[in-house]
């Protein structure tokens, strides 16, 4: 069996390639010997992007190199069985609630999940109760699935068969998975958990703890997300008897391509030797912790911090903006020197750090001389809509897709009308309301003060500078 020292699927292929194969199969580029002359510059990594044959092992029915890669993986990230994923956490979450549920099933879901387990719910055909999260007072941002919210779900919905949440946030805010994980078993249930920006968790224990040591059945992880893996990789980790493996392999070779990228699993590889390495040598966060003090020091106050009682990612960093600017005007500002940040909100921009500081420089300079430009103004941004006022702290998906057609209507109009479509602001990718649902006054607001401050949202039209959503025809009589 290969150590942790090894890569075994990079191993594979770069003994591949060293062997100067000939290639009569795909992929057409025919190991990087054919291919676009505006794509000349990427010409060391085409002989990489390799597929299924002698020797390489295969994804989904994996024996040699793939099989000890993920058997590796499964050790560092403290999992009985861990797969590896082409198609990001989406697959992953569709993977893991179809195989956990049965088409009728009643499930408890975190209302902020991801678009993308609200559409794992709709194809396993599972019926959801929404649950609100917690929301802190301070910054009226989620802090995740109480133990309480479960105790209430399960006296009103006592046949529940399991809840998935999302933990930790985006902004990096993790639950208390051990209580809920818990509770749940003791309810003869599963807990799922969408952790897709804690992959990087396993590497220290002064980062919050990975779901999985926490009891969780399921775990999917964004290995692209916080480690130093390529966009679309992911990993998918299962303990416990409670969910299938069969059943996750049947959905994961289905939901998959059918032709992985090379390059997507040698990085999955490659990140779980990262970590192990990080694991080994100990992980400090004092170099961290000093570039954020001078951060503080250069824009004037402190980061934004969780509630107490949360166990934060110290790399997520919720940059506060200036009074009377909104997120979204210090975001471009930022953009104007060169500066990118993950996403914005109502009074902060979030930053995502590397695991490995040493790698990055905090542009200071360049954040003085925006704060600079932003002259002193009285306090006008848009206040931070709760998440209270947006969803209720309890309540049953809509079910069944009622028949009928659909229609394109202004966003302002929208009051009243079944949405006949997700709107999801993007990022964070949480959709504000699901085909279905009834579309209320609060929500349009939200969703007309996202536009106005150059927020995206996916399922709408714009033209001009007007935008429409698709509403469900209204019923005769
Ligand atoms: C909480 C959460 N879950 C799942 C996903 C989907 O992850 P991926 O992009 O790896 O498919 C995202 C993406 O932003 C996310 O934020």
């Amino acid at each position: 069996m290969a150590s942790q020292q090894d890569q075994p699927i990079v191993r594979m292929v770069q003994q591949h390639i060293t062997s100067r194969p000939v290639s009569f199969h795909v992929p057409g580029h025919k190991n990087g010997t054919v291919f676009p002359a505006s794509l000349t510059e990427w010409e060391k990594i085409f002989p990489y992007d390799l597929t299924e044959i002698t020797g390489l092992d295969d994804l989904h029915e994996p024996e040699e190199g793939i099989a000890e890669a993920e058997h590796l993986a499964a050790e560092v990230f403290g999992a009985e069985k861990t797969w590896f994923l082409i198609n990001g956490s989406t697959a992953g979450n569709l993977a893991m609630v179809m195989a956990a549920f049965s088409p009728g099933d009643q499930v408890l879901v975190q209302r902020d999940a991801h678009k993308s387990v609200m559409n794992a719910v709709k194809l396993a055909g599972v019926r959801p109760v929404f649950a609100r999260p917690e929301i802190d007072e301070t910054t009226q941002l989620s802090i995740g699935i109480s133990r309480e919210i479960l105790v209430d779900a399960w006296a009103r919905y006592p046949s529940l068969k399991g809840v998935i949440i999302t933990s930790p946030s985006y902004e990096g805010w993790s639950s208390d998975i051990a209580s809920l994980a818990e509770f749940v078993h003791s309810r003869e249930g599963v807990l799922l958990v969408d952790e897709a920006h804690g992959a990087h968790f396993a590497a220290s224990p002064q980062l919050p703890k990975e779901a999985i040591a926490q009891g969780a059945d399921v775990v999917v992880q964004s290995a692209h997300k916080m480690l130093p893996a390529l966009t679309m990789s992911a990993y998918l980790h299962v303990s416990g008897p409670r969910v299938s493996r069969e059943r996750l392999s049947y959905y994961l070779q289905m939901l998959q391509s059918s032709s992985p990228s090379y390059l997507l699993l040698a990085s999955l590889d490659a990140a779980r030797h990262y970590v192990h390495t990080i694991q080994h040598k100990g992980w400090s966060a004092e170099q961290l912790c000093a570039q954020k003090q001078q951060l503080e020091a250069v824009i004037g106050s402190r980061l934004v911090q969780p509630p107490q009682h949360i166990s934060a990612d110290p790399l997520k960093w919720m940059v506060p903006v200036p009074e009377g600017y909104t997120g979204w005007e210090v975001q471009k500002a930022l953009e104007q020197e060169n500066i990118y940040s993950e996403l914005a909100g109502s009074n902060y921009v979030l930053w995502t750090l590397p695991l490995t500081s040493e790698h990055i420089d905090i542009p200071l300079e360049a954040v003085k001389r925006v704060w600079a430009g932003l002259e002193p103004r009285d306090g006008d941004r848009a206040p931070a809509v709760s998440m209270s006022e947006l969803f209720p702290r309890l309540s049953e998906g809509t079910g069944e897709e009622e028949p009928g057609g659909e229609e394109w209507i202004l966003l302002e109009s929208a009051e009243g009308r079944t949405a006949a479509a997700p709107l999801v602001p993007y990022p964070p990718g949480v959709p504000l309301w699901l085909e279905g649902e009834c579309v209320d006054a609060g929500r349009i607001r939200y969703a007309r003060g996202l536009l106005q401050n150059g927020g995206r949202l996916q399922g709408g039209r714009k033209e001009d500078n007007r935008f429409f959503v698709k509403v469900k025809h209204r019923k005769k009589g």
